[in-house]
């Protein structure tokens, strides 16, 4: 395909898309669609993103924005993310994350552009058992309902590849750190609360996981947008060893932050206590390498929030605001 020159990014209120919208800017003319719902915050916009507030569940609304900007391609980061909550309720995420990327590929088909949707490491359930990282051919078995919509919405989009030839390219991130992510998520949470001086409320069994930077996550999702091959699935991960068990990283959270206490609760139900994956098809095809090792992006990420806690404060208070 050739280079996209104007994109359409959804969900760039929200933490991963606003660090896209930060890091290419200068690349691509980006219009940003978000409904401002949970994760969002208005100063996550960047200055030169086009804003436009619409639901990506609301085909009209959609075709009526895409009509207006004539993208050459869509990257779908718009989605709802906290397992605990799709654990309460479910309906939203089967709003906005299938629903939401039905009407997306939908437009994208009719108009004949790529559309380059973000999915997630958790659509591989728990490597807890397994020998081997998780490749692209991995099974897929998620084990939450949000993981479960984010595989449902992966299902569709590969038989809309297959049936009716929608350009389309996957993307599974691992679990992603860095500025600007909802306090409700481990690190910036545990940064309030150390801050704060209350415990950190810690599942009690030790769970593992790879930490990768966002600004590796979206140099990932920016070279599939360019070079991935469409109905292809790729896998955006850090170095394995940036795998590390949560505990473990708190503590590191906790050294760099100067103070605060760790307090253990009961763990989510059905807790992947695994996600172990490589990217070896994205460095190879995609000519992707991840930029930051663990050390890193624990520095570059706590760093952030201790410069800026006028940030963290927003956001708690959007949070308490909303729960
Ligand atoms: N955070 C991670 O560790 C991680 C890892 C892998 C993949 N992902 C995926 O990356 C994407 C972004 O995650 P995030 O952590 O930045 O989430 P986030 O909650 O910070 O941002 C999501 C944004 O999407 C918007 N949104 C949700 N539903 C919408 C709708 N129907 N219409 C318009 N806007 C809507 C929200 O308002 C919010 O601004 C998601 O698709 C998620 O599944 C996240």
């Amino acid at each position: 395909m050739s280079v996209p020159k104007k994109i359409v990014v959804t969900g760039h209120l929200g933490f991963i898309a606003s660090a896209f919208c930060n890091n290419f800017n200068d690349r691509y003319q980006i219009t940003g669609i978000d409904f401002g719902g949970w994760g969002a915050l208005v100063r996550n916009l960047h200055p030169s993103t086009n804003d436009v507030r619409a639901d990506i569940s609301d085909g009209p609304r959609i075709a009526a924005v895409l009509d207006e900007c004539e993208p050459d391609a869509i990257i779908n980061f718009a989605a709802e993310s906290h397992v605990d909550r799709s654990i309460d309720d479910d309906l939203s995420f089967w709003q906005s994350n299938v629903l939401g990327a039905r009407v997306l590929a939908l437009e994208a088909h009719k108009r004949g552009i790529r559309m380059v949707h973000v999915s997630t490491d958790e659509v591989f359930g728990d490597a807890l058992e397994e020998n081997e990282p998780w490749t692209e051919s991995s099974p897929i078995v998620p084990r939450n309902p949000y993981s479960v919509t984010k595989a449902a919405a992966e299902l569709m989009l590969s038989s809309y590849h297959g049936t009716m030839g929608l350009d389309v390219v996957v993307t599974r991130g691992a679990n992603t750190i860095g500025p600007r992510q909802f306090p409700e998520k481990a690190v910036p949470k545990a940064v309030t609360c150390f801050l704060e001086g209350r415990p950190f409320p810690l599942f009690k069994t030790p769970a593992q996981r790879m930490w990768m930077h966002v600004n590796d996550h979206v140099s990932g999702i920016e070279a599939a947008l360019r070079k991935g091959i469409s109905g292809e699935a790729y896998n955006i991960a850090p170095s394995e060893a940036s795998e590390a068990y949560t505990h473990d990283v708190i503590e590191r959270v906790q050294a760099i932050v100067g103070k605060g206490t760790v307090e253990p609760v009961e763990d989510r139900k059905a807790y992947d206590l695994r996600y172990w994956m490589e990217a070896k098809k994205a460095e190879r095809d995609l000519d992707w390498t991840p930029a930051y090792d663990l050390e890193a992006t624990l520095a570059d990420t706590v760093g952030w929030y201790l410069d800026n806690t006028d940030w963290l404060q927003e956001a708690n208070a959007v949070l308490a605001a909303t729960v």
